[in-house]
Parts: structure tokens; sequence; C-alpha cells
């Protein structure tokens, strides 16, 4: 570097920091690492297969016995935890969702097989009752289709608990019923899970941007939408009351939902909060990034990176996302 007058008599030039790449990693802020990252995964029944969901390329649904080895090469990766969710067939669904606390069930089997044969992985269960109800919603209806609170909790806590005793590290209920933190804790507490930890989905919106998660479980409602119970993607004030409530009923880490269109609820979530605050990465942002990526619009793997350090920066500690084993392999 030869030296140059200085012309504009400037002080303080930024990019003087920006010069080299050593320079620009000494004053880097954020780093995203393998540790941030949670991988969610879909289970579904039969034996030795893996079938690509549609609008998900690279997302599988596994059979039992492929998931559990597919976990096992996550946890090498260096990923901590997974989040489980089921593919139900339409012929155990029903008005309640029953069949969430089966201790048979699909969960309960796969959460027990998990813990045998990788015992050190986090493994995170959904509690909302979507995946079992027969008409697709989070909770049970009355007859004008109403979601029914109180009584949708009962039946979050009984699937809780039943996850529980399967061997879940952690519970993560996704279905914004009112009270369902503490009653889950309870319920939890007295079956003796007092070390079972709460990862609540607090601020959750009513988003467009499931629809290829519900594409992969086979679980959009069959009428009407998710507005009663799912937040307003207008309101930012409601956000910090839904995370004030849940973290005073006993969650343990909180979640805001979908990520980057809500970079500023995560943002002021991690200032008003004191525990760890994780953000869900969700399946029509994957999908987005995957289509552009696969038109060779944008260079994808950059943009991974550039994305969930956006979603670091603005405060996640901890990001669900479904890019986590393809992020592993690029940190490496
Ligand atoms: C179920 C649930 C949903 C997601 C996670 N848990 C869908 C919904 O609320 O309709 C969405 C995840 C994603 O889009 O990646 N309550």
């Amino acid at each position: 570097m030869s030296p140059q007058p200085n012309a504009l008599n400037l002080i303080s030039r930024p990019r003087r920091l920006r010069r080299t790449p050593a320079l620009r990693r000494m004053v880097q802020e954020t780093n995203l690492t393998v540790n941030d990252l949670i991988y969610p995964m879909f289970v579904m029944e039969g034996e030795n297969q893996k079938v690509e969901v549609a609008s998900m390329p690279g997302c599988y649904r596994y059979t039992l016995d492929l998931l559990v080895k597919e976990v096992a090469d996550v946890y090498a990766l260096g990923i901590n935890a997974i989040a489980l969710f089921p593919v139900v067939p339409e012929a155990k669904k029903d008005e309640t969702g029953s069949e969430s606390y089966n201790p048979e069930g699909l969960v309960q089997r796969t959460v027990a097989a998990i813990k045998e044969s990788t015992p050190d992985i986090v493994v995170i269960t959904d509690v909302a009752l979507d995946p079992f109800t027969s008409h697709g919603h989070d909770g049970l209806l009355d007859e004008e289709g109403y979601i029914l609170n109180d009584e949708t909790v009962e039946v979050l806590v009984k699937m809780s608990v039943s996850q529980a005793r399967a061997g879940a590290d952690m519970v993560a209920p996704s279905d914004m019923m009112d009270g369902r933190v503490g009653a889950i804790r309870d319920g939890l507490d007295e079956a003796g899970f007092t070390d079972v930890g709460i990862l609540a989905y607090s601020a959750k919106y009513a988003s467009a941007y499931y629809g290829p998660f519900r594409d992969a479980l086979d679980s959009a409602p069959k009428s009407g939408d998710k507005k009663t119970y799912q937040m307003d993607p207008a309101n930012a004030i409601e956000a910090i009351k839904e995370v004030e409530l849940d973290i005073a009923e006993g969650a343990d880490i909180v979640m805001v939902k979908p990520a980057l269109p809500y970079l500023d609820i995560i943002s002021q979530i991690r200032e008003e909060t004191d525990v760890p605050v994780a953000a869900y990465n969700v399946s029509g942002e994957y999908a987005m990034i995957k289509a552009a990526g696969q038109n060779g619009w944008i260079d994808e793997k950059k943009v991974i990176l550039e994305t969930l350090l956006s979603i670091k920066r603005a405060g996640a500690d901890l990001i669900l996302t479904y890019f986590a084993k393809e992020v592993a392999l690029m940190l490496k």
C-alpha cells in the first residue's frame, strides 16, 4: 500500500477496517456457528424410504429407520438439536387429535429410537394438534369451527407428557393457545419431568410462509385459517406481551416465527428478555431461496449464509432452519 494524500482531510475513514480479510475478520461483530442451528426433520410411517418434499428441494420425509441414521449423521456434523415433526396417516387423524398422545405413536417411537442410537443429540418435539386432527387445525373446534382454548390445552398437556416419557429433551408448543406453557410446565412437573424444557413458539404469526411445511405434513387446515390463534403480522407490541406471558409461565427459550419478515420482532424481544431467543427460518423462506438458487438467479450458498447471519445479527441466539445440515457442511 503506497501512501495517499489526505485530500478530503478526513479523520474517520471506516474503510480502514475493511481493507484486508484479516482486518475484516478482526472487527466482525456477528458469527454464525453450527452451535446456533436446530434442524427440523420430518418422520413418516413405513420402512426404508425417503421422499423429497416437492416444495422443499433437499428436504425429505424419512421413515423411522432412515431418520435415525440421518440423525446420527447430523449430530456427527456438529448439529446439537433437531426438531421433530410427524407425517400422520389420514386414518389415524380424528376431531380431537387423540393420536398425539398415543404412547406408541410415530413421534414417541421415533424419539425413543433416537435416544437409543444418538442419545446426546437434543430432541425437541412439536406440541400442536394440526398434524393429528382431521380438520387440520391446531386445536379442538366447537360447532361454529372456533378453536376451543382450554379444552385444547388439556390435550397439549397429555401430548407433552407422552413426548417427555418417550425421551424428548424439550417440548415446543407451536399452537398459540393461551396459557399452554404454564399448563404444560405443571403437567411435566407433576409427571416427574422437571428437567424437560419448554421452547415456546411465543410470537408465532399467521403467516403465508408456512405453505411448504403444510405440504410436507399434509396438514393444511381443511377450512378457514389460523388467524384466531396465530398472531396478526401487523402487531409488534403484542409479541412482547406473548413473550412476557410465556416466560412468566415457565418457557426456557422463546421463539419468533417466521424469521426474515420479523427481524424487528427478534431484535425487540432480544432486548426485552433474559432467556435465549430462537427464530424459525420457516419452510417458505427456505423454498424461496431454493427456487431462486435452482434458477441460477442468486448465489444460493452465499444467500443462505447471509440470511442466517442476518437472523443472528437481529438478536436470535438459535435458528431453526432446514438449511442446518448444508450450513454445517459449509462451516466445516
Ligand atoms: C404446527 C407448525 C407449523 C409450522 C411449525 N409447526 C405450521 C402451522 O402453524 O400451520 C411451520 C413451520 C414451517 O413453515 O417451516 N403448528
